[in-house]
């Protein structure tokens, strides 16, 4: 099964991800960053679908289709988002069923673009991650696996982020696979 993986950031997901075995066949990014050196480095295609605009001019209905039609020139047949700083629903309709996500945050809690200083702020003891797919609804689709972090004194959003990080590289990939061997959902 072709994978195809949006990135915005670092792209620690990602190299578990490529570390795994994971099929990726192209990355997709939409700024410049880090995740494009890593595909780069493991000699997987990458595109830069570049945002034009982060203010209100923002055409994501265009930028959307930009995107699907670089995951079809690609054969892609299952999107893994990690770490895409757009939302773009529309992808979730043009791959019914066939969009993952994950999330720093024990879904329905925290769901959003601040889930980790919103655990902090809130003062939960536990919060984790979520690995769902993704649907129309912004981080609400069907739950494939979970599993909690707990919150420690003195954490900072930085050192919370990167433990529930940790626990991401691992159960992202374990359970892409599990989507693409068919025992999932
Ligand atoms: C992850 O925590 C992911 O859940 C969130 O963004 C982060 C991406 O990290 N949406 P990286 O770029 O893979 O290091």
């Amino acid at each position: 099964m072709n994978v195809g993986v949006l990135a915005s950031g670092t792209g620690s997901n990602l190299e578990s991800i490529l570390e795994a075995g994971i099929p990726v066949v192209v990355v997709i990014a939409d700024r410049p960053c880090r995740a494009l050196e890593v595909a780069e480095q493991a000699g997987v295609a990458s595109e830069l679908v570049q945002r034009m605009s982060f203010g209100k001019d923002f055409d994501r209905d265009a930028y959307t289709h930009q995107v699907i039609e670089a995951l079809k020139r690609h054969d892609v047949e299952l999107v893994v988002m990690a770490g895409f700083g757009t939302i773009i629903p529309a992808v979730a309709g043009a791959y019914p069923g066939r969009v993952l996500n994950t999330h720093p945050a024990l879904l329905p809690a925290f769901p959003g673009w601040h889930s980790v200083k919103e655990a902090l702020d809130r003062g939960v003891k536990l919060t984790g991650v979520t690995v769902h797919i993704a649907t129309e609804e912004v981080d609400a689709g069907p739950i494939l696996a979970q599993e909690a972090v707990a919150v420690l004194p003195g954490d900072t959003e930085d050192t919370l982020h990167e433990r529930i990080k940790e626990v991401e590289r691992r159960l992202y990939p374990d359970t892409i696979r599990q989507v693409i061997e068919g025992t999932l959902p």
